[in-house]
This record gives structure tokens, sequence and C-alpha cells, in this order.
């Protein structure tokens, strides 16, 4: 794939968000850091961006949005919210709440989790794009895993180029360090330390935030040794079929639900939630899940197969 660089004009705007709306990937600016971008509500979209960022697990994203009233759409809104999002943005800060029921959003997003990221971005390249687009944005840092985020265009032609549709160039962005990320489900707690320093949103609540303490805060969540497993049990690698077993398929194999037939990771990926929550309505005995290769998005799959295989506490 050849990577195109987009200038900040009326014509980069129109071809960047025509690029997210097939569903292909386009890295942006944010006050923050460069953000790769791409549709919210396309699992086809998203999957993609974890294929590209080589990520070896469905950590959950940040969606972003034009304003508040859009973020309303997607979250249970409260009182703490409200009294941040009045503060703060458009700006440096990333909500955890709710997520609403039939939000419409790939599940991908949050891997599959009940609560969502959600922000509202202050760089006017990141504000014009989500406007003309028209919907939620997905977007992790655009940069390979583990290596440091992007602050320039420069970057992440460096990391990403050949493996994303496009980069929106805006400059360096300002801020230089991600955004805070606040839950706000119940207690107002301090996920991620940012860009917007913790001080300045407890003068804003009035309250002291609550720190999380177990490693690595924000991918813990989504890795939960018995989060969505299914009610059945699971047997991974399952080259045969057993009585009583459903198969969740890959390849060309006679399965209940094929996660895609062609042999495709990211289709398989696009799927894996939807899929798994599919399989258990139908109340197998046991689910059978076709061998997945361990390489690009076939290692983030597993990694999750092998979470809802786990024996249950
Ligand atoms: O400044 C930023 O926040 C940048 C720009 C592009 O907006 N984005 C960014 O995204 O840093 P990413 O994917 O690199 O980091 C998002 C973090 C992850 O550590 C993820 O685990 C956490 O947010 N996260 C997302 N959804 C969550 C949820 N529902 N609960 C807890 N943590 C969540
Ligand atoms: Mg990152």
């Amino acid at each position: 794939m050849k990577t195109q660089t987009l200038t900040p004009d009326r014509a980069g705007f129109d071809c960047a968000a025509a690029l997210l709306g097939e569903g292909q990937l386009v890295a942006f600016p944010t006050e923050t850091v460069y953000g790769l971008g791409g549709d919210a509500r396309d699992d086809m979209a998203v999957a993609r961006i974890f294929e590209a960022k080589g990520r070896p697990r469905f950590n959950p994203l940040i969606v972003h949005v034009p304003s508040v009233d859009v973020a309303k759409q997607y979250v249970t809104w409260n009182d703490d919210a409200d009294r941040l999002a009045s503060a703060f943005w458009p700006g440096p800060m990333t909500l955890v709440l709710p997520l609403k029921p039939n939000s419409g959003l790939s599940t991908l997003v949050t891997a599959d989790l009940p609560t969502l990221a959600i922000r509202v971005p202050e760089h006017t390249v990141a504000k014009k794009l989500l406007e003309t687009f028209g919907g939620p944005v997905a977007a992790p840092s655009a940069n390979p895993s583990g290596k440091i985020s992007p602050t320039s265009a420069a970057h992440v032609t460096a990391g990403l180029s050949g493996r994303i549709a496009a980069i929106l160039d805006g400059g360096p962005c300002g801020v230089g360090l991600e955004s805070t990320i606040l839950g706000l489900s119940d207690t107002p707690t301090l996920l991620r330390p940012g860009g917007l320093p913790s001080e300045a949103i407890e003068a804003a609540l009035g309250a002291p935030l609550a720190r999380h303490h177990t490693g690595d805060p924000l991918t813990a969540p989504g890795q939960m040794t018995s989060h969505y497993a299914p009610g059945a049990p699971m047997r991974l690698n399952a080259t045969d079929l057993h009585e009583n077993e459903m198969l969740l398929g890959f390849g060309s194999v006679d399965a209940t639900l094929n996660l895609s037939p062609a042999g495709d990771l990211i289709e398989a990926a696009a799927n894996l939630f939807g899929y798994l929550h599919k399989m258990d309505a139908l109340e197998p005995e046991t689910i059978a899940v076709s061998p997945i290769p361990d390489h690009g998005l076939g290692r983030a799959i597993n990694d999750r197969l092998r979470r809802a295989a786990a024996p249950r506490p």
C-alpha cells in the first residue's frame, strides 16, 4: 500500500474523510500526539488499526468525536463528566464512561468492555476531520506497537508508511503527551496521567482523584481472564469435531460460524467478538475453535481466545 501525505486543506480533508468512509486508515494530528484513525463503527477498519500497529492484544481504543453532544450519544453521562467536559473539552482529556446499548460502535473498539473511552480533541485539523467525516473515529497513537508515540507527520511516516492509506500532515503536536484518562463510571479515577495535569482536574471536581495501582491500568480492564468468556467451555486448536461441540471455524472448514472462510486474519479479528456472542447464544455444550495462525493479527486473536477459554473462577 502506498501511503499518501495529505495537506490540511479542503481537498485533503475531503480525501481523508472519503478514505475513512471506505474503512481505510488515516493518521491525523491531535493536540497530544498523532492518532491512527479508523471509522469506530466499522469492524474491518478497527481490525486494520490493530493490524497496522502490530498490536499483540486487542486493547480498547479511544473514540474521537467533535463535541460533547455527540459524546453523549455513545456514553451514559453524569455530573462529573459534565463538570470536566465543560472545563476541559475540547482538550487533552479522555473520559471512560458506560457505553450506551446499541451505540453502533464496533465491539473491537471497546474490546467488548461495557465502558467506552471518549474524547473531544482541540487540534483544528482533528476537529475539521471529525466534522468533515461526520462519524466517530477510533484512534490509538499512530506508532507501531511498543514504539514511541508520534508528535509529527514524519514520525508517523517512519513507523507506519506502507501500512496505512494516508497521513494528514498538520505539523508538530503542541502537547506532545497522550491525553489524561479518567474513569468516571463511579468514583473519578486517574487511569493514565497525561497532557492535562491531575491538579487541574481535582480543582474542577472539587475532590481528589482515586488512583489506579495495578500495573498497567489501561490494558488491565480488557485483559481480565474471565472477561467476555462465553458460557460454554472452549476447546482451542480443534482440528476435528467431537460430539456435542459446535465449531467456530477459520479457513476452509465446515463450521457453525466461520471467522473467515478465506483465512483472512483481518476479517477474523473483525468478526471475533460478535461471533463469540453469537456462538454463546446458540448454547452449545462446548465451543471448538479452529487453529488460528499465530502471526500478525492472529496473535491478538489467539490472546483473546486463550482468555476466553481459561478456566472460570
Ligand atoms: O492522546 C491520546 O489519548 C491519543 C490521541 C490519538 O488521542 N490516543 C492514545 O490512544 O493514546 P492509545 O490507544 O495509545 O491509548 C488508549 C488507552 C489504552 O491504554 C487503553 O487501554 C485505554 O486507553 N482505554 C481505552 N478504553 C478503555 C476503557 N474502556 N477502560 C479503560 N481503559 C481504556
Ligand atoms: Mg499508545
